[in-house]
């Protein structure tokens, strides 16, 4: 209960921290107009959108060719690394842990993945997150976890749901769960700062899992604040969990309805 109460206040404090910089530096989030003033969307053809976006025309390579001869490469490999990071960004979708077999990611691949989510951006370097991996031995206690918080937000929870709750742990060859640790930036570093430093890691890791071959999901829900399943990851006041990630072979491939927004419809220009 204290843990509960602790962690709705630091939930709390949270949305107060975002609330309190939002109200300290208003001019930071004045510069958007609210949605129902801001403008239309860009029509394809406007002249300014060659301007901004034209760059990134024949598969998105921002650059000409000359310009892209780098540091770093030829404009050719500038052109594959600009083909095989797009692909596997594009290709990627949420694959509901229902669909994910085995085999997982091996030791190795895992270590691979974990070094791609350290690889996040992380203003003040305050390691704002860290991953908790839940091996199979181990997956029987989170389902108990699962089963205490639907129980305890649902007392006449039937079979059918204590069985489904308990399951859900179960699934994905590989899980991790995703913390955000945000107590320790003595305010110095917002705490939206460091969530987008979370959210980087975590889709650093599904973007390697992809370009490995393998599907990922992410799931949350109820119990993510609940006072079982923080006890059972041992979490302190300061941490939240945010979501677990899964991994594993897809099973069943099925074909994804999401529509990905065009850049005009999220993109605006400030001043135009
Ligand atoms: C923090 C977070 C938690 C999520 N939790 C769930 C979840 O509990 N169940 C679910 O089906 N999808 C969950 N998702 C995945 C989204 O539903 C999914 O990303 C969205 O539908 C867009 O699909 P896409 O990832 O294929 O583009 C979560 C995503 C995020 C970022």
């Amino acid at each position: 209960m204290t843990a509960l109460l602790s962690h709705g206040m630091q939930v709390h404090s949270l949305v107060g921290q975002l609330h309190s910089h939002e109200a300290q530096a208003p001019e930071r989030f004045a510069a958007c107009p609210p949605a129902a003033t801001r403008p239309p969307p860009l029509p394809p053809q406007n002249a300014q959108a060659p301007t901004l976006l034209g760059g990134l025309g024949e598969g998105g390579r921002g650059r000409s060719a000359s310009a892209s001869v780098g540091a770093s490469g030829s404009a050719l490999e500038s052109g594959a690394r600009w083909d095989g990071l797009s692909a596997t960004i594009a290709g990627r979708v949420n694959v509901s842990p229902k669909r994910l077999v085995e085999p997982g990611p091996s030791d190795a691949q895992l270590h691979g993945l974990l070094q791609l989510a350290a690889a996040a951006p992380d203003h003040g370097q305050l390691m704002p997150w860290r991953f908790v991996l839940v091996p199979q031995a181990q997956r029987p206690r989170l389902g108990e976890a699962f089963v205490q918080a639907l129980i305890a937000r649902d007392p006449s929870a039937t079979v059918e749901q204590i069985d489904s709750a308990r399951e859900k742990a179960l699934r994905a060859p590989l899980l991790l769960l995703a913390v955000a640790c945000h107590g320790r930036s003595e305010a110095r570093i917002p705490v939206c700062e460091q969530l987008v430093s979370l959210g980087a890691a975590v889709q650093n890791v599904l973007l390697g899992a992809q370009a490995l071959g393998f599907g990922s999901g992410l799931t949350s829900g109820q119990a993510m604040d609940s006072e079982p399943l923080r006890a059972l990851f041992g979490l302190q006041a300061h941490e939240a969990a945010v979501c677990f990630v899964n991994i594993g072979t897809v099973g069943k491939h099925k074909a994804s309805n999401r529509v990905r927004p065009a850049p005009e419809e999220f993109l605006c220009v400030l001043g135009g």
